[in-house]
């Protein structure tokens, strides 16, 4: 393939002619490729993923101010895809301290627009609702309580999002039945083009008894549930590209892009 048809290529996928300008952005792709085939690096991820989750290190940042539980390759992955499907909606489950739906409100307010925040968390504390209700980018965000398998909030966030270009963020309950459920349930509100986020299947490929005092571990967990949903659902495909480019991730096969 030439020169110029990578280019054009390439700037297709990021939907930016003038960084794509860099050879070494290009070059830097086709690398990546490379990486996915390095065995030796293969293993040193494996092995840092394990010691990530083992330091609880998702839970050392913040994002204008509260708490994020995530890791940083995949707040920028998330960034990269608001960017891109610039949505009418972010709805997130798992709000916890409320880190990831104020960051998803900052881009959507840099974005411009009249993109919003939904968050449903089955318990949110006290003094996270007052924080986030108090942050500078709370206009852009609704908070709902209860559990996000609850038909009747299921059908008050229909009823905010139904036709809207959505993107769907799945951070909750981390069991396979709850995570499909969610599935089954939220993914009608995604188009062609958006995507379901679905963090933490990272679970599956870490050893046996990482989480002792959880519901949820080896062979019961979100990558289960999304191998099930992808068996059925054909409207949506894993976006390896993502994954590939990340190296560090806690949602391996989680970033499912709708396709039709
Ligand atoms: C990992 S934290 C979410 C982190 C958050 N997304 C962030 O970016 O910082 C998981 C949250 O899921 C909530 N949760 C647990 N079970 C739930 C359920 N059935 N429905 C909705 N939320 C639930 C918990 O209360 C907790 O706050």
């Amino acid at each position: 393939m030439d020169i110029k048809t990578r280019r054009k290529r390439a700037w297709s996928r990021h939907g930016s002619k003038d960084i794509m300008k860099d050879e070494r952005i290009l070059k830097a792709m086709e690398l990546m490729k490379v990486a996915e085939r390095d065995e030796e690096l293969t293993q040193l991820k494996k092995k840092i993923m394990e010691k990530i989750v083992g330091y609880f290190y998702s839970y050392n940042f913040t994002w204008l101010g509260r708490p994020i539980i995530q890791i940083p390759q995949d707040i920028i992955a998330v960034q990269e895809i608001i960017w891109k499907v610039k949505p009418d909606f972010v709805i997130e489950t798992g709000v916890a301290h409320g880190g990831g739906v104020i960051f998803y409100a900052s881009i959507l307010e840099l974005i411009g627009g009249e993109g919003k925040v939904i968050g449903i968390d089955v318990d949110i504390r006290k003094h996270n609702f007052r924080e986030i209700l108090q942050h500078p980018i709370s206009k852009r965000v609704i908070l709902l309580e209860g559990d996000s398998v609850d038909i009747r909030l299921v059908e008050k966030i229909y009823e905010l999002c139904r036709g809207k270009n959505n993107i769907v963020i799945l951070d909750s309950l981390h069991t396979r039945e709850h995570v499909l459920k969610e599935l089954e349930l939220y993914s009608s509100l995604v188009k062609k083009g958006g995507y379901i986020i679905v963090f933490d299947t990272i679970i599956e490929d870490l050893p046996e008894g990482m989480y002792p005092d959880r519901p949820w571990g080896k062979g019961n967990n979100p990558k289960i549930a999304v191998v099930e949903f992808l068996e059925k659902n054909k409207r949506f495909v894993v976006d390896k590209e993502i994954e590939r480019k990340l190296w560090f991730t806690v949602a391996p096969s989680g970033y499912l892009k709708c396709i039709r």
